[in-house]
């Protein structure tokens, strides 16, 4: 087995407020990520998604475990060549992209940012131009270039966040819910973008979203995330296919369907139970693995 491009191991992040109050966000996640792989992450609202983007990209410590990049951890990068590596190869798509753009900088110098820092030459010939390129990739005219992101609607500074992230070739691309914002018919166009170009030049990615469709579309695999556990992972086609924990099983549940005689007779489901710092993982075929709490039987 080739080395992990990721690798997630028993994640434990609380938020600390003021006052002493604490909320548990992650709960003992791993997951690993082997390179040109697409994983997808669901759960609802509140569930730790960002919390989890957040701590792969170094943004905040987790209390307990370990995140490596490359074999690099991502809190403890040994030395210059380290820091640089996780600064230049792994690259993040907020979820709330707008505020993450500097309004201090053009469009064109928010897309080239990562490339200067980098010091990679631009592909297509200067940097104008490959900002240029990269607006054009993700539907927007170069009349961009020149804009501030205050001058941007939600959608364009989405759009803007997603050119950035790109333009920069990472290895891996961390991406929290990155269409939410964006028109249903940009949806489809950003997320044909991204699975082209991940096909051509091979990165890694986490795909945090809620649209499950999106994910049934674009993701190798699906880690189904439940009050901060991981409580289910698998092939994408084979979770779909046959979910075994009772909450991706509710979530499957809600999801419309294409047929209109089956779209009819669907019955969602719904799942409430607490989920506990114990259960057993099962492992129902070589990739498929589900939580199962104590007592409850898994065939
Ligand atoms: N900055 C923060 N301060 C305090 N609590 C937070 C903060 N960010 C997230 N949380 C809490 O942590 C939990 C997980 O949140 P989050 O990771 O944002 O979930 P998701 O992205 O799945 O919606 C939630 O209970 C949320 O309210
Ligand atoms: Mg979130």
């Amino acid at each position: 087995m080739s080395e992990a491009l990721l690798s997630i191991r028993d994640v434990h992040y609380t938020h600390r407020l003021s006052g002493g109050v604490s909320v548990p966000a992650l709960r003992g996640v791993s997951l690993e990520l082997q390179p040109g792989e697409i994983v997808g992450i669901v759960g609802e609202s509140g569930c730790g998604k960002s919390t989890l983007a957040r701590a792969v990209m170094g943004l905040l410590a987790p209390q307990k475990g370990e995140i490596c990049y490359n074999g690099i951890n991502v809190h403890h990068p040994q030395n210059m060549a380290e820091k640089r590596c996780l600064q230049q190869q792994r690259q993040m798509i907020f979820q709330n992209a707008a505020l993450s753009l500097d309004p201090h900088f053009s469009v064109e110098e928010i897309i080239c940012e990562p490339l200067r820092l980098a010091q990679l030459a631009p592909q297509q010939g200067s940097y104008r131009e490959e900002a240029a390129y990269w607006l054009q990739q993700v539907g927007l005219d170069a009349l961009f270039l020149s804009r501030r992101p205050q001058q941007l609607s939600g959608g364009q500074a989405q759009r803007v966040a997603i050119a950035r992230a790109l333009a920069a070739r990472p290895r891996l691309l961390v991406a929290d819910e990155p269409i939410a914002a964006l028109d249903v018919s940009l949806q489809a166009q950003i997320v044909n973008l991204l699975r082209r170009l991940q096909r051509e030049q091979g990165f890694g990615m986490l795909f945090i979203a809620h649209d499950l469709a999106m994910v049934r579309h674009l993701c190798h695999r699906v880690a189904v995330i439940y009050q901060g556990r991981l409580v289910e992972i698998a092939p994408t086609a084979e979770l779909f296919r046959a979910p075994r924990h009772g909450y991706t099983k509710a979530l499957l549940s809600a999801m419309p369907l294409p047929d209109p005689r089956q779209e009819k007779q669907r019955q969602p489901q719904y799942y409430e139970q607490p989920v506990s710092d114990g259960g057993v993982w099962h492992q129902a075929s070589p990739q498929h693995y589900w939580l199962a709490e104590d007592g409850e039987v898994g065939e």
